[in-house]
């Protein structure tokens, strides 16, 4: 399935019908971190339902509403939880709320997910700001560019290099340095899912230079960059990779969930502290 501009701008229509609020900053928050959301001032509403071709999370821990409102002062519109690859969408689908930001005149997007951690440094509760990514999906053929290039949006051969805004990692950190939050920077490696990983894949993943794992984000931050868009996006360490199966350990949905009730306040001081920048 592909989406013609008209899609996108029907969306967009909506949300400006139910909010004056122009947008500078979107925000996709991940499983178990969408409460962010419901600090934001001045808020409006919006479910998914209402808006045309808006595709909805069906997993436990995403609530499918968008909330358009300030964050230490900044106009912003976030998703509270999104939909995934694994619910059966196509990549297209799963990206379509980022071309809808692009309309709506977001020019940063900032992208939270819930990963496992690879690093034998990280713990759960930490967060990971990405700095770079391996994207399996993609590489598998899954790739929300994939498909007659719309010139509109951006052009048909995307380079990578500079995908994760080197100047709004630089600000992420010293917030996080002032306020005392552990905020490891390293390379979070999308995979399709749902299953979790086995070990032998763990192991695997580590060598090649992954530091969190997943199986989101990637496929929005690639539509993102095509548009034009910063992009900085953050990992909530919910779980700690297995990598021995010589244990009675598993990983867990819910492990997940609860982690994120630790991390929401950590990233709620480092999102607002960026945000005051930049206003
Ligand atoms: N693996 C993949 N995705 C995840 C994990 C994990 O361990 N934890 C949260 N999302």
């Amino acid at each position: 399935m592909t989406y013609s501009r008209a899609d996108y701008e029907q969306a967009a229509a909506v949300i400006r019908q139910r909010s004056d609020l122009k947008p500078a900053v979107g925000l996709v928050l991940g499983s178990g971190l969408g409460t962010l959301a419901d600090t934001l001032d001045d808020r409006t509403v919006i479910a998914y339902d209402d808006i045309p071709g808006w595709p909805r999370s069906t997993v436990h821990g995403h609530s499918g509403q968008l909330v358009v409102g300030k964050l230490e002062g900044c106009p912003v519109v976030a998703q509270q939880g999104r939909a995934h690859f694994y619910e059966g969408y196509t990549a297209q689908q799963i990206t379509f709320p980022i071309r809808v930001m692009k309309l709506l005149g977001v020019e940063t997007v900032i992208l939270t997910n819930a990963a496992g951690g690879l690093n034998t440094d990280y713990q759960v509760g930490d967060l990971m700001l990405l700095n770079d990514h391996i994207n399996f999906v993609g590489m598998a053929g899954n790739n929300p560019l994939i498909g007659p290039n719309d010139e509109s949006f951006g052009p048909r051969f995307l380079g990578m290099a500079q995908t994760y805004d080197r100047e709004l990692r630089q600000k992420a950190l010293s917030v996080a340095a002032d306020a005392g939050i552990t905020l490891h920077e390293g390379t979070y490696i999308c995979l399709a899912g749902p299953n979790f990983e086995t070990p032998a894949e763990i192991r695997m993943l580590r060598t090649i230079g992954g530091d969190a794992v997943g199986m989101s984000t990637v496929h929005e931050v690639l539509v993102a960059r095509h548009a034009g868009m910063r992009v900085m996006a953050y990992s909530g360490i919910t779980n700690v990779a297995i990598d021995s199966v010589d244990t009675e350990l598993e990983a867990s949905h819910e492990e997940v969930l609860d982690a994120g009730k630790v991390l929401v306040p950590r990233l709620s001081t480092i999102l607002r502290g960026v945000l005051r920048s930049l206003v």
